[in-house]
């Protein structure tokens, strides 16, 4: 489903050359359920980024669905993220003129679906994240958790192939944090593939496999143990 192969993205700061990602091959399969760890600058939102269409590398071959996206134009590219991909962000990037309803129909516009269906979509959405109960709430009318469900219930509402989480749970409580861990478990549950990013190991437990990336490059991969298990 997901397909790297010999991925660079360079940056050039000045005459310096920051190589944010140095040679990422990577396959991940429907349905996984993956994390991403490594320390801060290793090149994590880089790679986040550019699976999730919204940057496009400097080198290498990018097949998402059998589709070759290296070979993509701006609108192309647009048009992919729109359908194939679900982006959550630390910061829940919401829109906070608008009300919760609003907030997740939001990415059905640029589809062109009608008014009345995509607030059907949206309500569905948000009653599967649990918030079917705050559809005409502002976003600074919630608690913290309830924003970042916000924001997966729009991540979700255009049945993405993809989820993408960018430390999702870095500006949350842990209790918090493992609500909505929960939610991300019970979403690979039902069929949905899953990558987060995260520098917390209790997250990444969740996740049933680890890449560790440093310095750019993809170092481990390794299979989680189930949880529950006991060494
Ligand atoms: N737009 C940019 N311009 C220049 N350098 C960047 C840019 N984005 C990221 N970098 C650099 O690329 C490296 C990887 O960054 P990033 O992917 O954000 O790391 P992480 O998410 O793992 O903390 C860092 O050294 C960062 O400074
Ligand atoms: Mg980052």
């Amino acid at each position: 489903m997901i397909r790297l192969a010999g991925i660079t993205k360079h940056y050039l700061m000045g005459d310096e050359e920051v190589r944010a990602l140095d040679g990422v091959d990577l396959h991940i399969g429907r349905n996984e359920y993956v994390a991403l760890i490594g320390p801060s600058g290793s090149g994590k939102s880089t790679l986040m980024n550019l699976i999730g269409c919204l940057d496009s590398p400097t080198s290498g071959s990018y097949v998402l669905n059998g589709r070759d996206t290296s070979a993509m134009g701006d609108n192309e590219l647009a048009k992919v993220r729109n359908e194939e991909i679900g982006f959550v962000f630390q910061s829940f990037h919401l829109l906070p003129r608008l009300t919760v309803l609003d907030n997740v129909a939001q990415p059905l516009v640029y589809r062109g679906i009608p008014r009345a269906e995509r607030q059907r979509l949206a309500t569905q959405a948000l009653e599967q994240v649990g918030l079917g109960n705050r559809l005409g709430h502002r976003p600074n009318q919630l608690s913290g958790g309830q924003r970042q469900r916000v924001a997966v219930a729009r991540a979700l509402v255009g049945k993405p192939s993809i989820l993408l989480a960018d430390e999702p749970t870095g500006n949350l409580d842990s209790r918090t944090s493992l609500e909505i861990m929960a939610l991300f478990d019970e979403l690979h549950r039902s069929g949905q593939t899953v990558v987060v990013v995260t520098h917390e190991p209790d997250i990444a437990a969740h996740c049933r496999r680890t890449l560790r990336v440093s310095d750019g490059r993809i170092v481990e991969d390794t299979m989680n143990a189930p949880r529950g298990a006991t060494p």
